[in-house]
């Protein structure tokens, strides 16, 4: 399987969804909120969903699907295409400019290519495993800093309120012991902002795979370490994605506080 031709398709069909969500731009509406009354989709969402499916059927009829509108198709190849058509469809309704496009390839199960495109700010990052992480073709690093009391550290939040509330309660274990913290609105530009040294750090605790697959990657190959806590895989429970000078010290900060505890149940 190439990693490059699967990252050359993702990054097509990323540029071309990207194109159709910014002409759908104008008079955007919510339809009816998803999980939450702050969980928003647009008609957007859905057709850029619908586009990318009918993209990576028509390329590779045999691959696997999980998109956020509803795609799910096991496959038999053993590529899953994981992609979420806008994140940061906030930003989106609002006219901000922080969101993307992000279409993930995986292969048994492990990330091999991705594409994160923001039309809005013209920006494309793309990422293969073992090849390195680019944003507009230029090579990317995380940032080499080694002490959290210097670190930008982003992070999210998600639309349960009970989620929110635990959250918000971390923040003043957090706030005092970080340069500041930023919210993005939008998963995969967050772990795009890692890769390209934006901020030094981020976190988010209930993150989906179609937040996680594109961006992910991208950060891992400029060199950023992307895990759960205490030797846990990043998923769900938390993403944490940090230069490797940061990583320990706010792991242990988020550890300390059982940042990965489930509200929910
Ligand atoms: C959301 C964004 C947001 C993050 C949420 C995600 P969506 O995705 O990535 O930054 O905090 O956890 O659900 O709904 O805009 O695709
Ligand atoms: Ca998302
Ligand atoms: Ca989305």
């Amino acid at each position: 399987m190439d990693r490059l031709q699967l990252l050359d398709l993702a990054t097509s069909l990323a540029r071309d969804a990207g194109a159709l969500a910014l002409q759908m731009r104008s008079g955007v509406e919510q339809l009816a909120p998803k999980s939450s009354p702050t969980d928003a989709v647009t008609a957007a969402d859905q057709a850029v969903e619908r586009l990318l499916v009918d993209g990576i059927r028509a390329a590779r009829p045999n691959d696997g699907i999980l998109g956020e509108e509803g795609a799910s198709d096991e496959g038999t190849s053993g590529v899953r295409w994981v992609i979420d058509p806008i994140d940061g469809t906030v930003n989106y309704l609002y006219g901000l400019t922080g969101w993307a496009v992000s279409v993930g390839v995986e292969v048994a199960g492990q990330a091999v290519a991705g594409a994160v495109f923001a039309p809005s700010r013209s920006e494309l990052w793309q990422g293969a495993l073992g090849q390195g992480a680019t944003l507009n073709g230029q090579p990317l690093r995380c940032t080499q800093v080694t002490e959290l009391a210097r670190a930008l550290v982003a992070t999210g939040f998600g639309y349960d309120a009970r989620r929110r509330a635990a959250q918000a309660r971390l923040l003043p274990h957090l706030l005092p012991a970080v340069r500041d913290i930023r919210r993005e609105g939008a998963g995969a530009l967050d772990l795009c902002s890692v890769a390209a040294g934006r901020v030094d750090a981020y976190f988010e605790q209930g993150l989906s795979p179609w937040d996680l697959c594109a961006g992910g990657l991208i950060a891992r190959e400029a060199g950023a370490r992307i895990e759960g806590l205490r030797g846990n895989a990043a998923g769900s429970d938390l993403v944490l994605a940090a230069g490797p000078g940061v990583f320990a010290e706010l792991h242990d900060l988020l550890a300390a506080h059982d940042a990965d505890a489930d509200p929910l149940i």
